[in-house]
């Protein structure tokens, strides 16, 4: 790994400008990606998240799908303007980490516990949100730059059926992800953390 853990939190921004190369294998790549399947917790250990991850090819084609389908669902001076454009940058990177969320394994856990009913479907965004940091911040360790993007409802139907995704599994997030040719596209400014940070009994 070329950086800690804990650089590769405290430099984790969004990134756009990626190439169609990767700063690490494929096979550590998928061994990145079982990492955070294996070790990102959720609520009562539902393991309810999924990750389809699309590289080279594929990610391209996914790309081209969001093209094809907003080109002919977003009004057309949006997507010339706002969607066009991304659209084609996110095709230039190296791959797509998309996270689902699978509710079957929390169905029996409602039935348990009808007290956290509400509970469970929140907990599982939840966790999809744990995944989606975890390896954001795993692959700016290994020098990948990333962005998080949102293209579901409106791609959910096509990736399921280029890539045989189970039709119950829920699209949440798509990590865009490659080696990074610039920095984020400006500072971050910080609003004061001592009105976001209480420590009591130090
Ligand atoms: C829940 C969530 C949703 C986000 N959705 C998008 C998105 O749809 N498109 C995008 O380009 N960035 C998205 N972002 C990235 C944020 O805009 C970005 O993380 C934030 O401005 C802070 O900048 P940084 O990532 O450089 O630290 C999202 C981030 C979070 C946490």
């Amino acid at each position: 790994m070329s950086k800690s853990i804990s650089d590769g939190f405290k430099d984790r921004r969004t990134i756009y400008a990626l190439t169609n190369e990767s700063t690490i294998s494929d096979d550590r790549l998928e061994q990145l990606v079982r990492d955070v399947v294996l070790h990102t917790p959720s609520a009562f250990n539902s393991q309810t998240s999924r990750l389809v991850v699309l590289l080279k090819k594929d990610h391209e084609r996914l790309w081209d799908i969001a093209y094809e389908v907003a080109s002919t669902t977003v009004p057309s001076e949006v997507f010339e303007k706002v969607y066009k454009p991304r659209i084609a940058m996110f095709r230039k990177a190296y791959g797509s980490a998309l996270f689902y969320e699978d509710a079957a394994p929390i169905r029996p856990l409602e039935d348990k516990w009808p007290m956290l009913k509400d509970k469970f479907p929140q907990w599982s965004e939840h966790a999809s949100a744990m995944h989606q940091y975890a390896l954001w911040t795993l692959l700016e360790a290994e020098g990948l730059g990333c962005s998080l993007q949102h293209y579901n409802p409106m791609l959910d139907a096509r990736i399921a059926e280029e890539w045989k995704v189970p039709a119950d599994w829920s699209l949440k997030a798509q990590l865009v992800f490659g080696k990074p040719v610039g920095g984020p596209g400006r500072e971050k400014a910080f609003e004061p953390v001592e009105q976001r940070q209480f420590v009591y009994g130090k």
